[in-house]
């Protein structure tokens, strides 16, 4: 695995692959690697003959008071984990080479990134579509993978790919969970004892919902209200929001159709944790469902 920390030395080794014909997937992260990062890989790699991972904790996608000085960083360990992932070029700008001084020019994809997570977080998208944006510039993939545990993050690097007329194909990877149901995330490693036994709730509110889908229940305000009554019921966890969306379009549902997402954020303590649940809902049925 060869390693590059300029955005010279990434674009040159970009340039040589390409010369060669080969087909390029690009798995982008803030580190703290973990096992769903391996199953992107996985997922990346199909379909193409080399796979390029950046790890960059972009400081442009966390607000004032949120985790970035102490987001969980250990280059050698996240090096270690990629070459056993089979990455076959780590990409590790320093914040100077990816903001270079003076940067003002942003990527803003509209009311997509200020709904729900974007409204909780505000300028997380902004940074979020301006560091993708950027990223795909520079390795220019031929696809790129994005879990689903951040669904909402993948609706918007579709809005982006889509509206600035990218060539790169998005792929989305369903969420991997412990066997609990937890949803990995890099932040768990925050979660004490108590939470992390009290986190599986949101998976646990979510299947409700599925079954009470497959019940016949389409309304969204039922389903919301019963995944509300779910975390309720967890006194260490303190809902944010949840709603029932389209997957494609991310507008509010009155009732489950079609391709559904039914999204859930909540407090632990002070850690913020996401989940949700995609199904394609039918007249005579509900299947698994990927963004
Ligand atoms: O999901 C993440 O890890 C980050 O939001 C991403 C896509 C790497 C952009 O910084």
């Amino acid at each position: 695995m060869i390693q590059a920390r300029t955005v010279a030395e990434a674009r040159a080794w970009v340039h040589g692959v390409r010369r060669t014909g080969a087909r390029l997937g690009f798995v982008p992260t803030m580190g703290a690697l973990h096992v769903a990062h391996q199953e992107l890989v996985d997922c990346c790699r199909s379909g193409v003959d080399a796979v390029v991972m950046s790890v960059f904790v972009n400081p442009t996608q966390f607000g004032p008071g949120e985790d970035y000085d102490r987001y969980p960083r250990d280059p050698q360990r996240d090096a270690a984990l990629a070459a056993a992932a089979g990455v076959d070029l780590l990409f590790l700008p320093h914040s100077d080479e990816m903001y270079p001084h003076g940067s003002t020019a942003f990527v803003d994809v509209g009311p997509l990134g200020a709904m729900l997570e974007g409204a909780a977080r505000p300028g997380h998208f902004r940074g979020v579509a301006t560091v993708v944006t950027k990223l795909v510039h520079v390795l220019a993939p031929d696809v790129a993978v994005f879990g689903q545990k951040d669904a909402q993050q993948v609706a918007v690097v579709r809005r982006l790919v889509r509206d600035l007329l990218l060539s790169t194909e998005v792929r989305c990877m369903p969420t991997v969970r412990e066997r609990d149901g937890l949803a990995l995330s890099s932040r768990n490693v925050y979660l004490s004892p108590d939470q992390r036994r009290a986190a599986p709730i949101l998976y646990r509110a979510l299947e409700r919902v599925r079954a009470a889908l497959q019940a016949g229940e389409r309304r969204a305000a039922e389903l919301e209200a019963l995944v509300s009554q779910t975390v309720g019921q967890e006194p260490l966890a303190r809902m944010e929001y949840v709603a029932v969306v389209g997957a494609d379009g991310w507008e509010p549902l009155e009732r489950a159709e079609g391709k559904t997402l039914v999204v859930v954020a909540a407090r632990f303590g002070e850690v913020r944790l996401l989940d949700n649940l995609c199904v394609r809902v039918h007249a005579d049925g509900v299947e698994p469902g990927v963004p």
